[in-house]
């Protein structure tokens, strides 16, 4: 079978979605890699590394039209819709409710697309989240781009010339990219607290050493992982029992989402008024709306001293550790779906079933 790389064409993005080492990992399987011309280069893998290991670089064309399986990250554009053929197999994070219109003409083609960013939260599919293995970065590098726009450090110094106090950082949402932000600041040495609306967080975040805020919580349950909605009266508590950490923080990360929704608005501007001048807050959830009021996606907000980072949650600015995990995601997939190199078609399967959006031509979930 021939699984053919595909170039992303957004200018933002800057990862491909298999790497070298995983394209060498296939090969091994008996798999025959083609990849587009330039794959590879924004993540700092070039032609020659894929040559080095089998793979056989091809222009655009030949990918689509030599390909039994294509894979990518982002959903197919219009030019690479058209290049579609009724046997193709394609694969990459689709966000099926969000694009109809895709759906609706991969579906015309009569051809198959997986989508990963369908996958069941469930422990057997961990090895395949690549919306975990990319939040997982996302969640270091909030914490490093923070540490770079501060004008403090994290750790307690104590110098000649006097003690230096640690930075005290606030996590909104202890998710992948909390845990990973949380893990990371302590590691720098500040002082880190996090608050998230599923209790069963708590004994995560405290296991990384963070001091949790809990709030009060009666039925803001959880579905399938993922938080719900959270109720005004929640959000009232929240603002009540944070406010105190807030208002002393250095560093604030957002990363509080609800899948299909808004995400929620957990800082108003009017709470802002009340950060230390020079506080710096890192938005991840920004391409979502935000979870502060006043924050601009792929903007720098600056009001009264506190700086306002809305940014996403992909990590592109390290493409190279995030194609390779990615791809391992990918490689596990590819695994789990297939036996001696041919699909099995286990339609009875969790991961196999959430996953296939359409199957030739027919549109299984909207
Ligand atoms: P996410 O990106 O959807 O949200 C981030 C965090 O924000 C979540 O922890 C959520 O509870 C929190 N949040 C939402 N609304 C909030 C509010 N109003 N106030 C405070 N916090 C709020 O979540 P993510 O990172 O995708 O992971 C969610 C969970 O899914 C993980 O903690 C884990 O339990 C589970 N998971 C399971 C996997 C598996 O078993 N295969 C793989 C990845 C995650």
């Amino acid at each position: 079978m021939k699984i053919g790389i595909l170039k992303e064409i957004e200018k933002s993005e800057k990862r491909v979605s298999i790497s070298p080492r995983i394209a060498k990992q296939l090969i091994e399987k008996g798999f025959q890699i083609l990849v587009e011309n330039g794959a590879g280069d924004s993540s700092k893998f070039k032609n020659s590394y894929y040559e080095k290991v089998g793979a056989t670089i091809e222009k655009r064309g030949a990918v689509y039209k030599n390909s039994d399986v294509l894979v990518k990250i982002n959903p197919f554009d219009e030019d690479g819709l058209k290049l579609i053929e009724k046997h193709h197999i394609l694969i990459c994070q689709l966000f099926h409710k969000s694009h109809p219109e895709i759906v609706k003409q991969i579906a015309e083609k009569a051809a198959t697309i997986f989508s990963m960013d369908a996958l069941p939260r469930i422990s057997r599919a961990q090895d395949m989240d690549v919306l975990s293995s990319q939040s997982n970065l996302a969640g270091y590098k909030a914490v490093i781009k923070g540490a770079y726009e501060m004008t403090k450090i994290f750790p307690l110094m104590m110098t000649a010339a006097g003690t230096i106090t640690p930075s005290r950082v606030l996590i909104y949402g202890v998710g992948v990219a909390g845990l990973q932000a949380i893990a990371t600041a302590k590691r720098l040495g500040a002082i880190v607290e996090a608050t998230d609306i599923r209790m069963e967080t708590k004994e995560q975040a405290e296991s990384l050493g963070a001091r949790f805020i809990s709030v009060e919580n009666e039925d803001e349950e959880s579905e399938g992982g993922y938080a719900k909605a959270a109720s005004a009266e929640y959000a009232r508590k929240q603002k009540e029992a944070v406010n105190n950490s807030l208002f002393k923080a250095d560093l604030v990360i957002t990363t509080a989402m609800v899948p299909g929704r808004k995400s929620p608005i957990l800082i108003t501007e009017d709470q802002v008024e009340h950060m230390k001048n020079g506080a710096v807050i890192i938005d991840l959830a920004a391409a979502q709306g935000g979870n502060c009021e006043i924050s601009k996606m792929n903007k720098t907000v600056v009001k009264n001293g506190i700086k306002i980072i809305g940014t996403t949650i992909a990590p592109e600015s390290v493409s190279t550790n995030a194609s390779d995990l990615y791809a391992k995601n990918m490689f596990n997939f590819i695994m789990y779906l297939t036996e001696n190199n041919e699909f099995k078609w286990d339609l009875e399967d969790k991961i196999t079933d959430e996953t296939l959006i359409v199957k030739d031509g027919i549109i299984r979930k909207t």
